[in-house]
């Protein structure tokens, strides 16, 4: 054998050795499984206020009233549905800080059922950079636009780690229904059993200012504590990975 083969060689034992995990990183990924579609919470006596589209106008306000009624929320964003996402940087800061959960809805909002792998992926990487941008790490857990998780959905999500999340009670807030009608929703569904979680989407003021104060209330009032999705999923270390910033500030 001569220095070169050697040398090959010992690059090809370094490639192919496995890392030992070390235990802080088999830590870091625990929590519920990549991939899987999940519709409620893992354990009675909490609900798990989750809205999507934003950011948008009403984000800092939400943020807001979920804060002073000591409730934490999670917050499926996206890039561009309703305006670019670094317009609202500052409410997005706030979230993370106060404690909600920032996770995935896409970058612009397609229909990911029909679409090959690669053009998922990159719906969920661009976005996940902005979030890098903006507050400084990128989620896992995310809510596939219009429930779609069909075709390669899932696989695509089991690759990149994301936890799916859908959700077992509609507001229909989206279907014009009112925040009355919604309530009533939550009521039919009942305080009881495993933790809610309900579609409701933040770019509707009556979401935002008349369903979240009733729904605090409500949760006040059946003893149920309002948490994030990772929180009543049993997870409160991995909602979040760290990345790179790349200086961007514009879609
Ligand atoms: C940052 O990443 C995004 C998403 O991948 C990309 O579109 C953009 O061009 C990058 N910006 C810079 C300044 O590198
Ligand atoms: C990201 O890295 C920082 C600094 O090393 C660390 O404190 C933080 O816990 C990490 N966050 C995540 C989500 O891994
Ligand atoms: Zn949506």
């Amino acid at each position: 054998m001569g220095f070169k083969t050697i040398f090959v060689a010992t690059l090809a034992a370094v490639a192919l050795a496995k890392p030992i995990p070390d235990p802080l990183h088999v830590i870091r990924q625990s929590g519920p499984v990549a991939g899987q579609v999940i519709t409620r919470c893992n354990a009675p006596g909490q609900l798990a206020l989750a809205y999507d589209d934003g950011p948008y106008q009403y984000t800092q306000q939400l943020v807001d009233i979920l804060t002073a009624g000591g409730a934490k929320g999670t917050f499926f964003v996206t890039g561009t549905l309703y305006g670019c996402i670094y317009n609202q940087r500052t409410a997005l800061q706030n979230a993370y800080k106060a404690g909600h959960q920032i996770a995935s809805h896409t970058w612009s909002h397609p229909n990911l059922g029909g679409m090959s792998t690669n053009d998922i992926t990159n719906q969920m990487t661009r976005l996940e950079q902005a979030l890098i941008n903006i507050i400084g790490v990128k989620p896992t857990y995310m809510r596939p636009p219009y429930l779609s998780t069909g075709g390669n959905v899932l696989s695509t999500m089991r690759t990149l780690g994301y936890r799916v999340i859908t959700n077992d009670i509609d507001s229909e807030d989206w279907n014009r229904k009112s925040p009355q009608q919604s309530q009533q929703k939550f009521q039919q569904a009942g305080a009881g059993g495993n933790g809610h979680i309900p579609l409701m989407h933040e770019t509707y003021s009556g979401t935002v200012n008349t369903l979240t104060p009733w729904l605090i209330n409500w949760a006040k009032n059946n003893n149920l504590k309002l948490v994030t999705v990772a929180e009543c999923l049993g997870d409160t270390t991995s909602a979040y990975k760290n990345g790179t910033a790349n200086g961007s500030s514009s879609c």
